[in-house]
């Protein structure tokens, strides 16, 4: 394909994260392993799962656990996908055609605006406003979103400045969707890793008929390996992406649905959040410390969620060129921000073990010092 845009962030990722001392590059927490979250009987039904192909739109369990977590959804409003990643996919597939235009919040996870790019559509940026808390621009909102608009694609917490929308941005977002009948695609990977103190992150769902939510188990429930995700929407457009789905990948593993109804189990689902939680904080409570020492380095506009921390650097130089330099100097992977649309920034994850975090940022501080 002439002009691909590739997805430079995963790219980044993929190229280098087995071959480095620390990953901080990622952005959930530690992973679970099978062995540890699961009881006798749990790890029986996993045994027992058929190894069939399994009902294409997911197990109608899993659409029944997942639809309960919203108000007034039922299964019929689910699919179920391989991670919110495919999700996001068979949106664009779904409602997309060359020409289109589709508003981006930047800085944010590219896989809309490169996937949207990819299939020929014009894609504007909705810009957060970094001298502002990372908040949402809500005059750019009103100007970018325009007749032409097809879709408005939201994270919300935000990767990667950990940014949690107010029920008043959030209105304002929907009020230009209606304005101009554009669909709103709101990726919701991130609800359930909100700080200590930080209410729960409402959902968009219900406050808008062109709205779909998508999200999965690998942020909040530390389950990325499970590679299981969902779209939550009326359920005509879930029929439409259903249809994308068939040819896209038929359906999710068997194994990992079964993996996907357990955690939905309301004592599992609160016992694998809760340590998610625990070990962000952990990280946070490091990574605090650790900037306390950085004055003049790095800084930080302080997140609402996620444990992923945005971190400026005060120097000229180009994220790319200063994540290499760490990655090459010190074998610690960070995210360049340029991979997520904001020079002059890093994103760094600390949802690991507190020790590997203290190690990694220490290195980290100890390169940049260095760089002029
Ligand atoms: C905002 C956002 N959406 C989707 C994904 C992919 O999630 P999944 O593992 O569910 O495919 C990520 C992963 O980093 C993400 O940050």
């Amino acid at each position: 394909m002439t002009n691909f845009v590739p997805f430079a962030l995963e790219h980044y990722q993929s190229l280098h994260e087995r071959n480095v001392a620390y990953n901080l590059a990622d952005s959930s927490v530690k992973c679970v392993t099978t062995r540890e979250w699961l009881n006798e009987d749990e790890i029986e039904s996993l045994l027992d799962t058929g190894l069939f192909y399994p009902e294409v739109n997911g197990t109608t369990a899993l659409r029944g656990g997942i639809a309960d977590l919203y108000t007034g959804a039922t299964a019929a409003n689910v699919l179920v996908t391989v991670g919110a990643s495919q999700a996001n996919s068979m949106v664009c597939q779904t409602l997309l055609v060359p020409g289109d235009e589709v508003v981006v919040m930047t800085p944010g996870y590219r896989q809309i605006w490169g996937t949207a790019q990819n299939m020929g559509c014009v894609v504007r940026d909705l810009p957060l406003r970094a001298d502002a808390g990372w908040r949402i621009d809500l005059d750019a909102l009103d100007r970018v979103v325009n007749p032409r608009t097809k879709l408005v694609a939201i994270v919300n917490p935000n990767n990667p400045t950990g940014t949690v929308m107010t029920r008043d941005e959030m209105l304002r977002v929907v009020a230009a969707c209606a304005r101009v009948g554009a669909w709103l695609h709101v990726d919701e990977v991130y609800h359930g890793t909100e700080h200590p103190g930080v209410a729960d992150t409402p959902t968009f769902w219900g406050m808008y008929d062109r709205v779909i939510c998508t999200n999965s188990f690998s942020k909040a429930y530390g389950l990325s390996g499970l590679r299981v995700g969902w779209a939550l929407t009326t359920p005509d457009m879930a029929e439409e992406l259903w249809r994308r789905h068939e040819y896209a990948v038929i359906a999710a593993a068997a194994p990992s649905m079964t993996l996907a109804e357990i955690a939905l189990k309301p004592a599992k689902r609160l016992q694998l959040l809760q340590r998610q939680r625990q070990i962000t904080q952990a990280g946070l409570a490091v990574l605090h410390e650790w900037l306390a020492t950085q004055v003049g380095v790095f800084s930080l506009q302080p997140a609402q969620a996620t444990s992923i921390a945005f971190v400026r650097y005060h120097r000229e130089m180009l994220s790319y060129d200063v994540a290499e330099a760490i990655r090459q100097q010190a074998s610690v992977l960070v995210a360049p921000g340029s991979t997520l649309g904001a020079e002059g920034h890093l994103r760094i994850t600390v949802g690991y073990e507190a020790d590997k975090v203290r190690t990694a940022l220490t290195k980290i501080g100890q390169v940049v010092a260095g760089l002029r």
